[in-house]
C-alpha cells in the first residue's frame, strides 16, 4: 500500500467490517452458526474490502464466538475480500492459521492500566506475545495486523501523549514487522482535531504500513472523526453493520461506528467506498431478530436521503383548499 493521496471526488475509501466479531462476542444472545455463515457471505457481497470475520479467543471467555473454526470453514470466500479474526495469543494463533484465516489482528493497550484490566499482562508481557504470534504468522505467511486500544484516550488514565501511541506503533511495523496497524478509539474519546494530528504524524512516518482507524460512537463523534481520518489521509475504517457492539443492555451505547451509515454519508459525497448500501442494509436489518433487540443503526431506521415518502393521501384537497385561498396582501 502506498500513502494514499488526496484525489477529491472518487477517491477510494475502504470499509472493515468488525460487527461479526466486536459486535456480536458483546450480545448475550449466541447466533447460531449457520447465520454468522450467511452474515458474512452477505457482507462480502456488500463490498466490504476487509470482515473481521470471529476471534479465536477462550471459548469460556466469550462463547459468542465458541464457534470460530465452523465459521472461517463454511464462509464464501470472496478473492476481493480479506478474511481477518482476532487473535490473543499463540494458540489462537494456531486456530487463526488452521482456519486459513488471511489475516491475524493482534491486540494490546496503549496504557498500562488498561492492558493490565483488559488482558491480565502489562504492555511488555503484551508487546512480548504479540512478537510470538507475529513469528508464527510470518513463518505461516498469513498477514498481521496490531490494534492497538485506547489509543486516543483511555477510560482510567485519560489523555495519552502521541508519542506514546508512535513508539507502541514504531514497535509493531519495525520490530515485529506488521503489515498493519488500527489505532482503537475503543470507548469513544477520540475527538477530530486529535484524529487529524495523529492520523498525519502516523502516515508521515510509516507510508508504507496500512493503517486504519477504529470508531465507537460512545458520544456521537464518529462519523465526525472518520470525516478527520479522512482529510488527514487515512483510507481505511472499521466500522460495524448496525451499529451493533457495546453493552448488550444498553443498545447503541458504545457500538463501532455503523457501517451503513459512514457507506450512506461518503457515497453522498463522492467517495468511492465499493460498498452496495441496499446488499449492506439487508444484511443490518436481519440483526434485530437474531440479536433479540433494536439495532443503532440511523439508516436502517430513517432510510436513504432520497428513499423519498408518498404525499399524504389527501394531498389534492390540501392543495385545493390552498390555492382557493386568498393571498395576504
Ligand atoms: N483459544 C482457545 N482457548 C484458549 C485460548 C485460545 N486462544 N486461549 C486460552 N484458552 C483457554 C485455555 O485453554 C484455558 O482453558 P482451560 O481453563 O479449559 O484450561 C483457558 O482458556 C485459560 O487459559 P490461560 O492460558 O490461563 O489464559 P488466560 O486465562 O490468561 O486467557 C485470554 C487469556 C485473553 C486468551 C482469554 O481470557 C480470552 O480469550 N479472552 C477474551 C479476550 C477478548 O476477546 N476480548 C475482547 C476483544 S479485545
Ligand atoms: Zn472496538
Amino acid at each position: 500500500m502506498t500513502n494514499p493521496v488526496w484525489t477529491g471526488r472518487g477517491r477510494r475509501v475502504y470499509l472493515q467490517e468488525v460487527g461479526t466479531r466486536d459486535g456480536l462476542q458483546a450480545e448475550a444472545a449466541f447466533v447460531p452458526t449457520e447465520d454468522k455463515v450467511a452474515l458474512v457471505n452477505a457482507l462480502s457481497d456488500a463490498g466490504l474490502a476487509k470482515i473481521e470475520v470471529t476471534a479465536f479467543v477462550s471459548p469460556k471467555a466469550i462463547p459468542a464466538l465458541r464457534d470460530a473454526e465452523q465459521v472461517l470453514r463454511e464462509i464464501r470466500r470472496n478473492p476481493d475480500v480479506v478474511y481477518s479474526a482476532l487473535v490473543p495469543n499463540v494458540r489462537g494463533a494456531e486456530r487463526a492459521i488452521e482456519s486459513r484465516a488471511d489475516e491475524m489482528n493482534l491486540v494490546m493497550s496503549a496504557t498500562e492500566s488498561h492492558n493490565l484490566a483488559n488482558l491480565r499482562m502489562t504492555r511488555e508481557q503484551s508487546f512480548a506475545g504479540l512478537a510470538e504470534v507475529a513469528a508464527i504468522g510470518r513463518s505461516a505467511g498469513v498477514a498481521v495486523n496490531v490494534s492497538l486500544s485506547c489509543a486516543f484516550g483511555c477510560p482510567m488514565e485519560g489523555d495519552v501523549p502521541v508519542e506514546t501511541v508512535l513508539a507502541w506503533c514504531g514497535r509493531y511495523v519495525e520490530t515485529l514487522g506488521a503489515h498493519g496497524v488500527t489505532l482503537c478509539d475503543t470507548t469513544g474519546m477520540a475527538f477530530p482535531t486529535q484524529v487529524a494530528e495523529l492520523t498525519s504524524a502516523f502516515l508521515e512516518r510509516w507510508p508504507g504500513t496500512e493503517l486504519t482507524l477504529h470508531f465507537h460512537n460512545t458520544r456521537g463523534i464518529g462519523l465526525a472523526n472518520v470525516l478527520a481520518g479522512i482529510d488527514a489521509g487515512a483510507d481505511r475504517f472499521d466500522a460495524s453493520f448496525g451499529g451493533i457492539g457495546g453493552c448488550p443492555y444498553a443498545p447503541g451505547a458504545s457500538g463501532n461506528v455503523c457501517t451503513e451509515e459512514i457507506a450512506h454519508a461518503l457515497a453522498l459525497m463522492g467517495y468511492d467506498t465499493g460498498i452496495d448500501l441496499p446488499l449492506l442494509l439487508a444484511a443490518a436489518s436481519r440483526l434485530p431478530a437474531l440479536i433479540g433487540h433494536d439495532i443503532p443503526s440511523q439508516i436502517v431506521k430513517a432510510g436513504r436521503r432520497l428513499d423519498l415518502h408518498p404525499r399524504p393521501a389527501d394531498f389534492d384537497q390540501i392543495r385545493a383548499r390552498a390555492l382557493a385561498r386568498p393571498m395576504a396582501a
